[in-house]
């Protein structure tokens, strides 16, 4: 006699409220914007826009090319103007932005960036303990492309300590999602969101 499997009836997804609002998730690369922005996206049904694929497409070459080509000062700088455009979309969506998307073309607190964040976004600002995102960045090192920003894998600490007062000026909520599943704190953040 066959065994009857039970077929586990997808989650339904429990969230019936609409996106009521632009949000930006910031953070550190490699703390897992992109993959929670994706989750949000399917759990609100609402568009994920990708401000590195858009400053990508904007210059038809990779993130990793164009720092080679054009240095960092000058990525900082393209960040801001596609930053500028794609907060003047009409509409709600949620926001995947670049670890470094709080800096100007010097590294230091971009003002600038920071209040087009603050005034067009709801922001959260992904958090989790430094050894234990910097554990991660050392294993996403051999899958995702990312630039060596300056001074290479062993600044990776001081550049993110110097960060995070430029994440939670633009911060509206903070969330440390270490603890949890990806979906996990999709559902935290979707709590938070409403
Ligand atoms: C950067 C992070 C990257 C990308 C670029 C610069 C940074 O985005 O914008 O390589 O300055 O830390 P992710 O945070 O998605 O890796």
């Amino acid at each position: 006699m066959g065994n009857k499997t039970q077929r586990k009836k997808p989650r339904q997804n429990k969230n019936k409220s609409p996106l009521r609002r632009k949000i930006a998730l910031i953070g550190f690369r490699g703390i897992g914007k992109t993959t929670l922005s994706q989750l949000l996206g399917n759990i609100y049904k609402t568009e994920v826009i990708s401000l590195d694929k858009k400053i990508e497409d904007e210059v038809q070459m990779s993130i990793e090319e164009f720092v080679k080509k054009e240095g960092w000062a000058k990525f900082r700088e393209l960040e801001k103007k596609i930053l500028k455009e794609i907060a003047q979309k009409d509409g709600v969506f949620i926001l995947d932005t670049g670890g470094g998307v709080v800096e100007d073309p010097d590294g230091n607190l971009s003002q600038e960036k920071i209040d087009i964040l603050k005034n067009s976004f709801f922001c959260i600002y992904l958090t989790m303990p430094d050894q234990l995102l910097l554990e991660r960045l050392s294993q996403l090192k051999n899958t995702k492309t990312r630039p060596d920003l300056p001074g290479g894998a062993e600044k990776l600490p001081d550049i993110l300590e110097k960060r995070k007062p430029m994440y939670l000026e633009a911060a509206h909520a903070v969330v440390d999602i270490s603890s949890a599943t990806p979906a996990e704190a999709a559902e935290r953040i979707r709590r938070l969101i409403g």
